[in-house]
């Protein structure tokens, strides 16, 4: 198994947030190596909780962070941080209620977060912020 590597390519820079983004790493880790341990109902618990978590304490600890810093796409950010709460919502539910499917597609997307969204989305507004020195 190959766990997912900490890389140059998702840091912004921004030390606050950067840390934050390394757990959203660690708990994908976490996740395949207690899967890959056997403990697959306490894989499925940890990674649960930990990216409902997450979701709320990191999204929204950026969204203030941008508001605060005056970025001028944060509602544009904002929405797409929206829509990764609304398919946690809804795959989570549909897993309760018995598809694996969802499960699977709740980690593929979390796992595509990160290149899809640190390494592109984020990087917007820590890029403008910075050329402001506002971050
Ligand atoms: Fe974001």
């Amino acid at each position: 198994m190959v766990l997912i590597e900490w890389s140059e390519e998702l840091e912004l820079g921004i030390p606050e947030i950067d840390q934050q983004h390394r757990k959203l790493v660690e708990m994908l880790n976490e996740f395949y190596t207690e899967l890959e341990e056997g403990h697959q109902k306490e894989a499925v618990e940890h990674f649960l909780k930990n990216l409902e978590d997450y979701l709320h304490y990191h999204l929204d600890y950026e969204e203030k962070f941008m508001e605060e810093k005056g970025f001028p796409e944060t509602d544009n950010h904002k929405k797409v941080h929206q829509m990764f709460k609304n398919l946690y919502a809804e795959e989570k539910q549909r897993y309760l209620e018995g598809d694996p499917k969802a499960l699977r597609e709740l980690v593929a997307f979390t796992f595509s977060w990160l290149f899809s969204h640190i390494m592109k989305t984020d990087k917007k507004y820590a890029e403008y912020l910075k050329e402001r020195g506002l971050a």
